[in-house]
This record gives C-alpha cells, sequence and structure tokens, in this order.
C-alpha cells in the first residue's frame, strides 16, 4: 500500500479551485480539504505557493504511425517519459492500421506497441480506414475491449482515407454503439487537384502545403462530416481545427442541432504559416495537415477556447526527423512527413501564453487541457478532476520555475524541436500517474510499464 499526501496545494479543477490537502492511496484519490491529517506512513509533498492540477489529458497523438513511407520517431517508452515531463499524465494514441489490414491485426499491432513500455496511462481512438464486411464484428468487438471512439480521415487519399460509403456505415454503427468518432477534415480530392496544379507550375518547396490545403479545404471537410452527423445522428468531434472557416461550419452545425466537439492544437495558437516558409528547407519542420494558418486566426482559436466553442487542446504529436524523414519531400512538398513534435510541452506552452498572458482563467486551462477530453471520450471522473475516488494523477506545478525550450533538453527522440528557444515560466515540479510520483523536482524518475491502456 503507498500513500502520498500533499499539502497546502491551490488545488485546481475545470469548476472551482481551494487551498488545501489531498491525499492518496492505493491509486486512487481518497479524500480532499482543509487541514487534513497526514498517515504516519504518508509520502508528503508540500504545494505551499504551487497548484495542484488534475494530470492533463493529450486527446490526439501518434506514437506508432507508419504514414508517407516513413514512421513516426517516439516509440512508448520516449513519448510517454516526454508526456510525464510536460505533466500530461493519459494520452490518446490514434490507432491507424494501414487498408491493407483489418481492424483486430491493428488493435492488436498497436496493443503490442505500447504493451509494458509505458509510464502513464493511455488509450486509442480506433482508426477506421476501411469498411468492409467484417469491419462491424470486429469494431463491435474492439469497443467492448474499451476502445469507445473511432477515428476517420477525410484527407489522405489512397491512404488512411475513406469513401463516403463507408463514412456513412461507420458513423451508423458509431451511432449505435454509443461511440464518438474524431474525424480528420480536409477534402482529399481538392487536396489531390492543387498538390497536382502546385507541382506543374514548379512550385514544390514546404511554403506551397499551405496553398495546397487552403482554409476551404478544411472547412469543406467539417461540412462534409457535419451533414453525415447531423443524417445519421452520430455524436463527432473534430480533430486539429486550425481555422475561422472550420469553426464557422462546425458551430454552424452545432446551432442545427449536431452532436459535435470540437479540438485545436497548441501549434495553432502559437505558430503560423509563416513558420512554414522558413528559408533553407526549415518549414519542413512545420508542415503538417491541416496547415499553420494566418496568425489572424490565433486570436479566434483563443476566443474559442475561452467561450467553450472549442472543447479540447492536443498535440497530433508526430515527429519526424528533420535530418533523415523531411528531407523525404526536399524536391516536392506532398512527401513531406507531415506533423510535428509536441507533446512534451503543450500544456507549458498553454500556461505562459493562456493562463499568464490573461488569455484563458485557471478553470478554463485545467478545462481544455484535461478535464473536457476526459469526459468526452468516456474517462471522467475516473481521469480529469480532483476528487475523492479518481485515479490520483497529480501535478504539482510551480508557476515561479522558468525554462527554455530546446533539441538538447526535450525526451521526445526527435532531432528537432518546434518552439527551440521559447521561454516559459510556469514548470510542472511534481507528477504522479495513480499516485506513483513519476516526476520530481522536474525530473523523469518513472518506470516503463507502470502504464496502461484504460479500458473505457
Ligand atoms: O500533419 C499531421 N497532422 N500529421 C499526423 C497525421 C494526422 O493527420 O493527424
Ligand atoms: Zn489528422
Ligand atoms: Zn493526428
Amino acid at each position: 500500500m503507498s500513500t502520498l499526501f500533499i499539502r497546502n496545494a491551490t488545488v485546481v479543477t475545470a469548476d472551482t479551485h481551494f487551498v488545501g490537502d489531498v491525499l492518496c492511496e492505493n491509486e486512487k484519490i481518497i479524500s480532499t480539504g482543509l487541514a487534513l491529517e497526514a498517515p504516519a506512513d504518508a509520502e508528503i509533498l508540500d504545494a505551499t505557493g504551487k497548484f495542484l492540477f488534475p494530470g492533463f489529458i493529450d486527446p490526439h497523438t501518434h506514437i506508432y504511425l507508419p504514414f508517407m513511407g516513413t514512421y513516426a520517431k517516439d516509440d512508448y517508452t520516449s513519448a510517454t517519459t516526454a508526456a510525464v515531463a510536460g505533466g500530461t499524465t493519459t494520452f490518446f494514441e490514434m490507432c491507424c492500421p494501414s487498408k491493407a489490414e483489418t481492424a483486430t491485426e491493428g488493435f492488436a499491432t498497436w496493443q503490442a506497441k505500447a504493451a509494458g513500455k509505458a509510464l502513464c496511462d493511455y488509450s486509442f481512438h480506433m482508426g477506421v480506414t476501411r469498411f468492409d464486411a467484417d469491419a462491424p464484428t470486429q469494431l463491435r468487438a474492439i469497443v467492448k475491449a474499451g476502445i469507445k471512439s473511432f477515428k476517420i480521415f477525410l484527407a489522405y487519399k489512397g491512404a488512411f482515407g475513406i469513401t463516403d460509403d463507408e463514412l456513412f456505415a461507420a458513423l451508423t454503427l458509431a451511432k449505435e454503439l454509443g461511440v464518438v468518432t474524431t474525424a480528420h477534415c480536409e477534402n482529399e480530392t481538392v487536396i489531390s487537384e492543387l498538390q497536382r496544379r502546385l507541382l506543374a507550375e514548379g512550385k514544390t518547396g514546404p511554403e506551397w502545403h499551405y496553398e495546397s490545403r487552403p482554409p476551404r479545404v478544411e472547412a469543406e471537410g467539417v461540412h462534409h462530416l457535419m451533414s453525415f452527423a447531423e443524417t445519421t445522428g452520430a455524436p463527432v468531434y473534430i480533430v486539429h481545427l486550425s481555422c475561422r472557416e472550420a469553426l464557422e461550419e462546425a458551430i454552424q452545425a452545432r446551432l442545427r442541432g449536431v452532436n459535435v466537439r470540437i479540438e485545436t492544437l497548441i501549434q495553432y495558437l502559437l505558430l503560423d504559416k509563416t513558420d512554414a516558409e522558413r528559408p533553407d528547407f526549415e518549414g519542413a519542420k512545420y508542415v503538417m495537415s491541416p496547415p499553420l494558418r494566418e496568425k489572424a486566426n490565433q486570436s479566434i482559436l483563443w476566443n474559442g477556447l475561452r467561450q467553450g466553442l472549442i472543447d479540447t487542446l492536443g498535440t497530433d504529436h508526430a515527429p519526424f526527423d528533420f535530418a533523415s524523414q523531411k528531407p523525404m519531400g526536399r524536391k516536392d512538398f506532398t512527401k513531406i512527413p507531415n506533423g510535428i513534435p509536441a507533446l512534451e510541452d503543450r500544456v507549458k506552452l498553454l500556461w505562459t501564453h493562456g493562463v499568464r498572458t490573461g488569455r484563458i482563467d485557471l478553470q478554463t486551462f485545467v478545462a481544455i487541457a484535461s478535464t473536457n477530453a476526459a469526459k468526452i471520450f468516456g474517462l471522467f471522473p475516473r481521469k480529469g478532476t480532483i476528487a475523492p475516488g479518481s485515479d490520483a494523477d497529480l501535478v504539482i506545478w510551480d508557476p515561479e520555475a522558468t525554462t527554455t525550450l530546446g533539441v538538447s533538453t526535450q525526451h521526445q527522440n526527435v532531432d528537432y524541436h518546434a518552439f527551440e528557444g521559447w521561454e516559459l515560466q510556469g514548470l510542472p515540479s511534481y507528477v504522479t500517474v495513480r499516485g506513483r510520483v513519476v516526476v520530481r523536482e522536474g525530473k523523469v524518475v518513472g518506470e516503463p510499464g507502470w502504464g496502461r491502456m484504460l479500458e473505457r
């Protein structure tokens, strides 16, 4: 039996905050309150002057990702080490089988990649990359095993992208099973045509990626998904929404009664289109889909988070090395592996640029970085809050601590940092996963194998 007592913290949840103590036993929070008695055998952490947050939840990551002719760089140990270093104690990974694999095979592969390697807890969104005669039985079994969300792609023609027939069938099944379908929304036909046209004009550099996927391409993808969600009645979740046009489509659908939730990413709040225009191919570090947008979108996304129009903040963590993988598209931007690393620093960046600047308050910070994902994906109140009975996933946050982000100090297994040299104030000093200290005085001390796949 292990007992942990956190003393005199400013305890913050999505609803409230108070100064008090938290007692944890056997992986769970037992009690919270003022001047609690510490058991004699407890490890005591003094959090005077510090915040205590529920462990943060990243709703969208890629760890094992065979994609665009290569593989994302992290494995479960490097990714979960990076996650806990940044205060993330649970994440969702996209399980993305190729079209050659069945759902059952894909789910088994992704589980095997994670088993025994994780420092923190995780779950999957089950990718539906083909919907054939076997799919319903297999997907039912996967949902029964505790994976209560699907992932579909309206982009990546010929790879993960599905047809409208498959989309309708997948959403119909999702509705019947009561699971949320997460969706990458971009119109794949328009993208292919724009890519073909740009390359024919000799426009081959990373800066042209944006022009092949302008805001209207994303807005059309959202509009398309909204029509299918409306007609099937299935609940849906838009991943990595990046711009005003897409948000407008989603909100209009919400006003019509479509059950839609919205995620944006830390990089869309803080980086912009000009990053992907950096000279000497450096822009390739910032090639992702949807692309980084015009800066004017940032205030719209911040406002969406502040006002509850956007529910969650993720990373879409997808690390590819700048030296060896991004150059696959040196002569053709359509071959640059899409994605950036961000899992480690999402919450730290959100604190410095969201809370410290006054863009969002403490409750919104906790809601968008933790609680809302737990609620949407069936983990609440086990995860996403600080309350008796919840898992003892906790982050003691030092608002005075500072750091400079960079490749030399990150835990992510990739050869660049998208926020190199950014200075932050406010860092996790202690992190627990089900009552076990995995970060102590800012250093990762957790062991691979403690993290579990969460059945939802
Ligand atoms: O550019 C991105 N987003 N890469 C990862 C795959 C995806 O679309 O989520
Ligand atoms: Zn995507
Ligand atoms: Zn993704």
